[in-house]
């Protein structure tokens, strides 16, 4: 096997350079290094001015995310050995404005997870046995749900967010559905209107590529599927009870 690799890697400062350019940097080819670890050489031993982000190394923070050779990857759980002989190129997250070099600005993200108000809602707040009981089974319809990092793959995959930011998005979606289906909540009719607009669910059309990318196998196409057929069934109970089924 070589020894070494080439890491083709974006280098952008937006307020500074018209657009991004690609630097070259050789890092060494280990089998048990990742892509973080060749970026992290570049930054240790050749060039200290790349920036990027990361934290956990190991898949769970979610902040690592770039995409590799035209893909969006978790570069902490991609491994170098994958692209060899190379070149491997590293670019930042697509869909996102570029803060500078593989960082990206996450402040839409972020403003769309709190539209669908990922908490438990309850309408009344008394616990009398001092906690909410759930029977495995119950945990199960939206564990998988529960199981998003946020590393915002799916919005860099999704050809529907790429043409309109407006929409909300799968991961946003998929955390919905994530309190919607948990029998401690009480407030899917809070997350109605966010989900149910032009801007909701109606906006995907199905290409899947976000559960394609998704490195946790969270389905947020399955999940906003499954909310397509409750907001079409709440419709209809609306004009079949148009007292709003009082
Ligand atoms: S749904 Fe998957 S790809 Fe999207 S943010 Fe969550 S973990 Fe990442
Ligand atoms: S560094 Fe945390 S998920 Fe990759």
């Amino acid at each position: 096997m070589a020894r070494s690799i080439t890491m083709q890697v974006a280098r952008y400062r937006p307020d500074r350079e018209a657009e991004p350019t690609m630097q070259s940097y050789d890092v060494p080819l280990r089998k048990d290094w990742a892509i973080l670890d060749g970026l992290n050489h570049i930054k240790d031993e050749l060039d200290g001015t790349l920036s990027y982000r990361w934290s956990c190394r190991m898949g769970i923070c979610g902040s690592c995310g770039m995409t590799v050779n035209g893909e969006p990857k978790l570069t902490c759980a991609t491994f170098l050995t994958d692209y060899a002989p190379g070149p491997v190129r590293v670019e930042p997250l697509r869909n996102f404005p570029v803060v500078r070099d593989l960082v990206v600005d996450i402040g839409d993200f972020m403003a769309k997870l709190s539209v669908v108000q990922p908490w438990i809602i309850r309408k009344d707040e008394e616990t009398p046995d001092g906690e909410y009981l759930q029977t495995p089974a119950e945990l199960e319809d939206y564990k998988q749900f529960s199981m998003c990092i946020n590393c915002m793959l799916c919005y860099s995959a999704c050809p529907i967010y790429g043409l309109n930011e407006h929409f909300l998005g799968p991961a946003a979606i998929a955390l919905a559905q994530r309190y919607n289906l948990d029998s401690r909540d009480q407030g899917s009719a809070d997350r109605m209107d966010a989900l149910s607009a032009s801007t909701g669910v109606w906006d995907c059309t199905y290409v899947g590529e976000c559960s394609t990318a998704c490195p946790k196998n969270v389905d947020p196409a399955g999940a906003i599927q499954r909310y397509k057929l409750t907001a079409a069934t709440e419709t209809l109970k609306s004009f079949l009870m148009p007292r709003g089924g009082r």
